[in-house]
């Protein structure tokens, strides 16, 4: 299947949400309410919500965030929501999604970029590990925590 990398536009919104993406997350990730507007106004927080179309359809996404990081004072960006069609996955799109989104960093010149993954994803993790992740932190499982039972991996460029 052929596929093009491109920007969300509202033209797609039936097919990401709630297909894709629960509708839960329809402002956060296209920063449609006016908190999200202000914080990227402030250049404080940004989101970059990227699809994979093929065959004239949506058949991925994945958000590129820009978040206080893990440093002090530090800004890092971090990949969340990747997800593909639930029909689609096991074909290649989620690396392809993935090797779109890293040539994306390179050309923004990103250092790193960073991500939390459930580390009881098998797929997710190994789509990460084959693109060059390295786990960062292991987050044990202690539902009282943020990032119970995930990973922190992280990608240098
Ligand atoms: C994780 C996800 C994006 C992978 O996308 P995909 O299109 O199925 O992945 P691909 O077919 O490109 O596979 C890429 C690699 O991922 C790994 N992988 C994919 N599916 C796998 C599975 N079921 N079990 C183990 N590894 C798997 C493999 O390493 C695979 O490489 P290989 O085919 O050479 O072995 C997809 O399963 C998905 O959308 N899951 C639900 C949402 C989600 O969990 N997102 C991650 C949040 S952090």
């Amino acid at each position: 299947m052929n596929t093009v990398f491109v920007f969300y536009d509202k033209k797609f919104r039936n097919q990401v949400f709630p297909e894709l993406v629960p509708l839960k997350y329809f402002s956060k990730y296209t920063e449609q309410n006016i908190i999200y507007k202000f914080l990227r106004a402030a250049g404080i927080f940004r989101s970059e919500f990227f699809l994979l179309l093929g065959g004239d359809e949506v058949q991925a996404c994945v958000v590129l965030r820009k978040r206080p990081g893990l440093t002090p004072l530090g800004m890092n960006w971090f990949i969340y929501g990747v997800a593909v069609k639930k029909e689609m996955r096991g074909k290649g799109l989620g690396s392809i999604l993935i090797k779109n989104l890293l040539d994306y960093c390179r050309t923004k010149k990103m250092k790193r970029v960073f991500l939390y993954v459930d580390f009881k994803n098998e797929a997710a993790v190994n789509l990460y590990l084959k693109n060059g992740f390295k786990i960062l932190k292991i987050f044990n499982s202690d539902r009282r925590k943020r990032h119970s039972g995930e990973y922190l991996m992280k990608k240098d460029f």
